[in-house]
């Protein structure tokens, strides 16, 4: 397996040539130093997909190791566990039927200001097979696009929208929800489609399913484009896959991918802690810089 010789401090081992990296050899619950918190952040800022192998945290302790990379980004949604309202407990039962909670290509919270930075998964009880989450990724996505398609992006503004999120997440025995997260309904966001990280500077497509139309245009005239960039973003050579192992820490830099639930574990229990960390509002990419001309060209 190829060893990422930039990080020294743990082995940061890539998942595929996309994105996506297995982490092993640090502990993250014992409170190490500074520099181990920033070399995840680094390692995040690049593969955007971790997988923290052998950890073994408590609530408390993945309240302790998520507040290292941040303040809590809010959850409108879902109600936290007793004593951490930061914390959100995902369970699927061994006889639980339809959907599991995450099915479907989705961004977390993409119609907040500011959609959580970082997203945190810990397995606590994962099925001996089935139950991996899939990401794909949206920088990928922006590299396919032909210099005419990205300039007509350029130019729009998404427009999110909470519509039919409470329904979604109310259908799931497992989930606990806020009273008052049904406001979520009536909520429209807008975000540019083309953005910038603010860390690599890298322009990735801001898209999700929670986009509903764009800025001074139809849904009717808007679907199209949406379908193609949500079909775009996740082709299987922008992916990864992420197979949990109890224990395993699972985080991923939630505006610049897509994720999904995978749903093929019927007859096992799933139990997973989901924490998020504040991001920054999306920010536009500066336009690209134009070929000049060939009769104004020296
Ligand atoms: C999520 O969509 O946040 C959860 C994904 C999962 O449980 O695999």
């Amino acid at each position: 397996m190829l060893r990422d010789p930039r990080f020294e401090r743990f082995e940061v081992l890539p998942m595929t040539g996309a994105l996506g990296a297995e982490i092993r050899g640090v502990d993250l619950g014992s409170d190490p130093e500074d520099a181990v918190f920033a070399d995840v952040k680094r390692a995040l800022d690049h593969f955007h997909v971790l997988a923290v192998r052998d950890q073994s945290l408590d609530a408390a302790k993945l309240h302790r190791v998520a507040r290292r990379f941040g303040p809590f980004s809010g959850n409108p949604v879902h109600a936290g566990i007793e004593g951490f309202d930061d914390i959100v407990r995902f369970v699927r039962e061994k006889d639980d039927t339809g959907k599991v909670i995450g099915e479907d290509w989705h961004m977390d919270l993409a119609w907040m200001e500011r959609p959580p930075g970082t997203t945190m998964l810990y397995g606590e009880e994962v099925p001996p097979v089935g139950g991996d989450t899939c990401f794909s990724s949206l920088e990928h996505a922006y590299r396919a696009l032909s210099p005419r398609m990205r300039e007509l992006l350029g130019g729009l503004t998404g427009v999110f929208s909470g519509r039919g999120v409470f329904a979604e997440n109310a259908a799931h025995k497992g989930l606990a929800l806020r009273t008052g997260g049904i406001a979520v309904e009536d909520l429209e966001r807008e975000h540019p489609i083309i953005c910038r990280h603010p860390v690599t500077g890298t322009r990735y497509v801001f898209v999700a399913s929670t986009l509903s139309r764009f800025k001074g245009m139809t849904e009717a005239e808007s679907r199209p484009i949406i379908d193609y960039l949500m079909k775009l973003a996740t082709r299987p050579e922008f992916n990864c896959r992420l197979r949990w192992a109890k224990g395993t820490l699972g985080m991923w830099a939630n505006p610049y991918v897509l994720h999904t639930a995978i749903n093929d574990y019927p007859g096992y229990r799933r139990e997973m802690y989901r924490t998020t960390v504040e991001g920054v509002p999306p920010l536009a990419a500066l336009p690209e810089p134009q070929e000049t001309p060939v009769s104004q060209a020296a």
